[in-house]
């Protein structure tokens, strides 16, 4: 089965009607209280990551992390408990693509192993789920070919070669601190270095498909292309 799955379906109709009423008291607190809200939302509950309808006990991280018998498929992976893509994908290349793209590794093959559609969202600690991501959000599923390169170092050699990229080591973010400290995961490139996957509070204050810097005026963009 695939589906484009809807948060309020996810979140399962007895689970969220029952929370709904034990919130409204809090809510109202909140609402008066005006801007509380807005720090509330820098999390990752209530975001498009959050499937805890989807748990008995309506975890959040059990869908990605565990704390025992983690999965080391993918190397250097934070205590993952999703079941991994196997897929072989299509990747970006292009004539004036100067850095060499190989298959999606680390956090970025961890996307994919919902964002591929192959495999279910609810695949994890071992059991087999049946909820498939299809549509735009599958972003891998028509291969990675039409998707902006990942998986690839990106260092001042790389911006010198290219002459249009900011060298990354000493370009600021925007976010505190560099681009190489902010936005890559050891010199390489990866979807984290556009979204955070917990919704943290750069992401929730562009709220935006999770992305960690805003689309307006290009800003995501020219952080890093020289153009
Ligand atoms: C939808 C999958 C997903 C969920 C749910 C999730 N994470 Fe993560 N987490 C990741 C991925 C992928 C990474 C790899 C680094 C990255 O991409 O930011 C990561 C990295 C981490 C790391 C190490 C790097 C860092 O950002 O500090 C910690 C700690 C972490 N997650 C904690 C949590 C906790 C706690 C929860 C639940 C409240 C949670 N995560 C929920 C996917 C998830
Ligand atoms: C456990 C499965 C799973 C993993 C792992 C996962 N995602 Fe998702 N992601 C989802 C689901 C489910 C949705 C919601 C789809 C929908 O709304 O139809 C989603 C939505 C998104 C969205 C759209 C957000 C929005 O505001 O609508 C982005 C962007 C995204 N994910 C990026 C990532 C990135 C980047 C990673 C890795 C760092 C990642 N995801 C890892 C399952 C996952
Ligand atoms: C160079 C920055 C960048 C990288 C790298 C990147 N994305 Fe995105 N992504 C974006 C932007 C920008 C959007 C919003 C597009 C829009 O507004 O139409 C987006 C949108 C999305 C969406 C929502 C799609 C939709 O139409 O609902 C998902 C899911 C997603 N990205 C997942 C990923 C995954 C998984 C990876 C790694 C395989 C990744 N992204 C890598 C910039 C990036
Ligand atoms: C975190 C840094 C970063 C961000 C953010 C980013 N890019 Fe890139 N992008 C790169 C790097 C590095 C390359 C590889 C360039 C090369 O090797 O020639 C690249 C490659 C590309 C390419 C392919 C170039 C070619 O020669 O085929 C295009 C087009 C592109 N990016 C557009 C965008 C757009 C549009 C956005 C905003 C939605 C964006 N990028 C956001 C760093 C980034």
């Amino acid at each position: 089965m695939k589906l484009r799955i809807h948060r309020g379906e996810m979140r399962g109709g007895d689970f969220w009607r029952g929370r709904a009423r034990a919130l409204i008291p809090a809510i109202a607190i909140l609402a008066a209280l005006g801007g509380l809200t807005r720090s509330l939302n820098a999390t990752i509950r209530g975001s498009a990551h959050d499937f805890s309808g989807l748990h008995p006990q309506e975890q959040i991280c059990i869908f990605c992390h565990t704390p025992h018998d983690a999965d080391l498929t993918v190397t250097d992976a934070p205590l993952w408990n999703h079941q991994v893509t196997s897929k072989v994908f299509v990747v970006y290349n292009s004539p004036t693509m100067d850095a060499s793209v190989g298959q999606p590794q680390g956090a970025s093959r961890l996307c994919l192993s919902c964002h591929d559609g192959t495999v279910a969202v609810d695949s994890y600690g071992g059991k087999s789920g049946s909820i498939f991501l299809g549509g735009k959000v599958a972003v891998g599923a028509d291969e990675l070919n039409n998707d902006h390169p990942i998986s690839f170092t990106y260092d001042d050699a790389l911006a010198a070669l290219d002459g249009g990229l900011f060298p990354p080591s000493s370009t600021p973010s925007g976010l505190g601190n560099t681009i190489r400290h902010d936005l890559l995961i050891a010199d390489q490139l990866e979807c984290s270095s556009c979204h955070d996957v917990h919704n943290g509070p750069a992401a929730a204050a562009v709220n935006d498909n999770l992305l960690v810097i805003t689309q307006v005026q290009s800003q995501l963009c020219l952080t890093c292309h020289n153009k």
